[in-house]
Formats: structure tokens, sequence, C-alpha cells
């Protein structure tokens, strides 16, 4: 693929490379997430694809995302059965920490690395990032803490993006990854879902120019309150929880 896989465009960029925009990261989340609805929902049988990641998602023309590598692909679970047991291999900081212990693979296992894939996406840092302190370096450890308040949010952004990024859009990105890497695989929303508020809001497009839509001008905590009810369930559902 000419444009390489995603991790080329999020993670050490050579210098005079530009860094993907918000609508082109949110572009690329939903077409990954419809990638998984693909393998979840329409196949038959159902496919848990185990090892998505940035590297695995290359990018075609205008970025438009594809899932790659499905050496180690499953067919998903038959009959009553919620997971099929298997060795667990996988890439290590995008792997659900229940099928890690257990072996137990589930299409909640997905969920948890796309959550990973989103949060990469949105903060610009490695799924593990040996560089940063011992507490740090895994990038969901890092981001549990700061879900709990949305007042981390706008300090969780990539900064190469500059400010550049709708604030109600990154509570919105932001709430979707924490659902999906959440400990316990049943919280974890299922796939249709993810599509449906991801869709939403890479449909949403943000325009730095257009009155109104910096994010430096809507840093207000209650403001944005006011418009939950625009938001779709499956955003609402996390927020309530985070303000708990
Ligand atoms: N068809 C392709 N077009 C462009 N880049 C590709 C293509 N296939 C693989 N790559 C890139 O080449 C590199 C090596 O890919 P490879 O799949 O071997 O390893 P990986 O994705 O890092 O790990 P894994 O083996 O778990 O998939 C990655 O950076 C990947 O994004
Ligand atoms: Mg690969």
């Amino acid at each position: 693929m000419p444009l390489g896989s995603l991790e080329d465009h999020l993670h050490d960029l050579p210098s005079g490379k530009k860094p993907l925009d918000w609508n082109t990261r949110m572009n690329i989340a939903a077409g990954a997430a419809r990638g998984l609805e693909y393998l979840h929902d329409r196949m038959t049988p159902p496919v848990i694809y185990r090892d998505l990641k940035c590297s695995n998602i290359l990018l075609g023309e205008d970025y438009q995302p594809k899932l790659s590598d499905f050496g180690l692909a499953k067919v998903g679970p038959s009959g009553d059965k919620t997971h099929v047991s298997t060795r667990v291999m996988g890439t290590y900081g995008y792997c659900a920490p229940d099928y890690a212990m257990t072996g137990q693979l589930t299409f909640k296992s997905d969920i948890y690395s796309f959550g990973v894939v989103l949060l990469e996406l949105i903060t610009g840092r490695k799924a593990i990032d040996n560089t940063k302190t011992r507490k740090d370096q895994n990038l969901v450890g890092w981001a549990r803490p700061l879900f709990k308040d949305r007042r981390n949010f706008p300090k969780m952004v990539d900064p190469l993006l500059q400010g550049q990024y709708p604030i109600r859009g990154l509570y919105q990105a932001l709430a979707i990854s924490a659902m999906c890497v959440q400990e316990q695989p049943s919280m974890r929303p299922v796939v249709s879902d993810v599509v449906l508020a991801l869709n939403f809001l890479a449909s949403s497009k943000y325009d730095p120019n257009s009155p109104g839509s910096s994010s430096r001008k809507h840093q207000s905590f209650h403001r944005d309150r006011d418009d939950e009810e625009k938001r779709p369930d499956l955003v609402k559902e996390t927020e309530s929880e985070g303000s708990s």
C-alpha cells in the first residue's frame, strides 16, 4: 500500500512529514471499526481478528484504512460458547488483560485492541513506549486514571495536532476508547455500537477556520455538559460512568 500503515503516520514521524489531522484520524478509526464489524457480524462463521494494531491498519487512497495480516485470526465461538481457547498470541500492549490471563479469546478481546488503537489515534502515544517512565509505558495504564475526570481530556490529545481538534469530538472519542479498554470484557461495547458512534464522530467534520470550532474557545466543562442530549448513546453512557 503506497501510504504504508497507520503506524507510519502516527509515531516517530520523520521531520517534514505532516501529522494526520483530526478528521483523517476519525475517518481511519471509523473505517477500521467497520472492518472489524465485517469480521464479527457479517462473516459466516464470524471471525476474531486477534492482531488489531496500528501496523496492521494499512492506508489506501485518501487514507482509507484496510485491516491486514489475518495470520492470527480465529473462527469465533460456536453455539452457546462465548469464547475459544487458544494459546495467547497477539501483540503486547494491544492484548486484552482477560485474554492474556486466561487464553480465552472473545470478540471483546478485539474490542479492547481497537480501544488501544483509538487511543493511539487521539493521543499520538504508542501502545507500549519504553522511553517513558515505568508507570506510563503502557498506554492504557497511563490513560485509565485520566479517564476519571473530563478536565484531563485536553491534556491527553496529541500535541502534534497543535490544538486543531473539536473539544466535544475529543470528549466523545476518548469516551469511546475508555469503554473499549475496560478491564471487564462484558462492559466493553459490541462492535456495531462502536461503529455507530464513530460514524457519527467522523461525519461531524471539524473545520479549524469556522468560528467557534477552535478547541481553545470551548474549554468550559459546564458548557459542554449542556450539549449532552445530542450525543450518541454509546458516548452518553460512558460519560455518566466517568463522572460518577
Ligand atoms: N502491503 C503493505 N503495504 C505497506 N506497508 C506494509 C504492507 N504490509 C506490511 N506493511 C508494513 O510493514 C511492516 C512489517 O509488517 P509485518 O506485518 O511483518 O509486522 P507487524 O505488522 O509489525 O507485526 P505482525 O507480524 O504482528 O503483523 C509494518 O510496519 C507494516 O505496517
Ligand atoms: Mg502486520
